[in-house]
């Protein structure tokens, strides 16, 4: 199983990282892509990929984390994605749900980085909450389609799958599709093809059914390949190691 998009280096798992590291291999999980949120995260996320040899970094700045970037942010990017196990820039994009930076310096600090991606020839990794059209605007207006990526969490309607797979992206699959009153999710992964489909925890958030609500990790994954594999009608390997090659081929692990 590979977790292409988790968050190790956050302090839930302070108490009990080595352990939780160790249960992932156990329970199968082969590769595990961490991603930054800001430039103190994304150098603990490369820490992790020198302890760990299943674990790969992103470098970016999330959206909620924009507003208090300093001006510098970018350069101390570049520096950290010359580390051999750094495979993508994110976490970037747009929160209009929290709107905890202002959506102007959002928008800028995404285009910003996705002209970093293009000049590091490096795929994005993509947040986005409720900002739908402007996260597609940017992407088509900045050319993000040289690079590629994959929109993390996917929370668009199936309409919205379309686009973003016409512009050659791919879909991050988590918990919510697993939760009981999940129907866009559902309906997105029926139409998404399986070689486009990637599957991640987001862990510590976003645990699936039977966990909701709980503390989150990269075991736990097997329930959302437990939910492709019954909505697509397809063995369960062949979600698991379909969405692997995909997520291989994506990041180059
Ligand atoms: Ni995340």
């Amino acid at each position: 199983m590979i977790d292409s998009h988790a968050h190790y280096d956050d302090s839930r798992f302070d108490s009990d990282r080595d352990k939780v590291l160790q249960d992932c291999v156990e329970h199968g999980v082969t590769h595990i892509i961490n991603a930054g949120s800001n430039v103190t995260s994304s150098e603990k996320s490369i820490e992790l990929t020198k302890k760990y040899s299943f674990i790969y970094a992103s470098v970016g700045i999330h959206p909620h984390d924009v507003a208090e970037a300093e001006d510098d942010a970018i350069d101390k990017l570049i520096t950290l994605s010359k580390e051999e196990k750094v495979v993508a820039i994110g976490e970037i994009g747009l929160d209009y749900h929290y709107d905890f930076s202002p959506r102007e310096v959002q928008r800028e600090w995404f285009a910003r980085q996705i002209a970093l991606a293009r000049k590091l020839k490096l795929p994005i990794i993509i947040h986005d909450r409720e900002a739908h059209k402007d996260i597609l605007d940017i992407i088509k207006s900045e050319n993000a389609r040289e690079v590629g990526g994959v929109f993390h969490c996917f929370s668009g309607s199936k309409e919205m799958a379309r686009e973003v797979l016409d512009l050659g992206f791919s879909i991050g699959i988590g918990g919510a599709l697993t939760f009981k009153n999940a129907k866009k999710p559902v309906e997105v992964v029926d139409y998404v093809p399986l070689d486009m489909l990637l599957v991640e925890t987001d862990c510590p958030y976003m645990s699936p059914e039977p966990f909701r609500g709980k503390r989150n990790w990269s075991g736990l994954i097997k329930y959302v390949l437990e939910k492709i594999s019954e909505i697509k009608k397809i063995d369960y390997f062949l979600a698991e190691s379909q969405t692997g090659a995909n997520a291989i081929d994506l990041f180059k692990l």
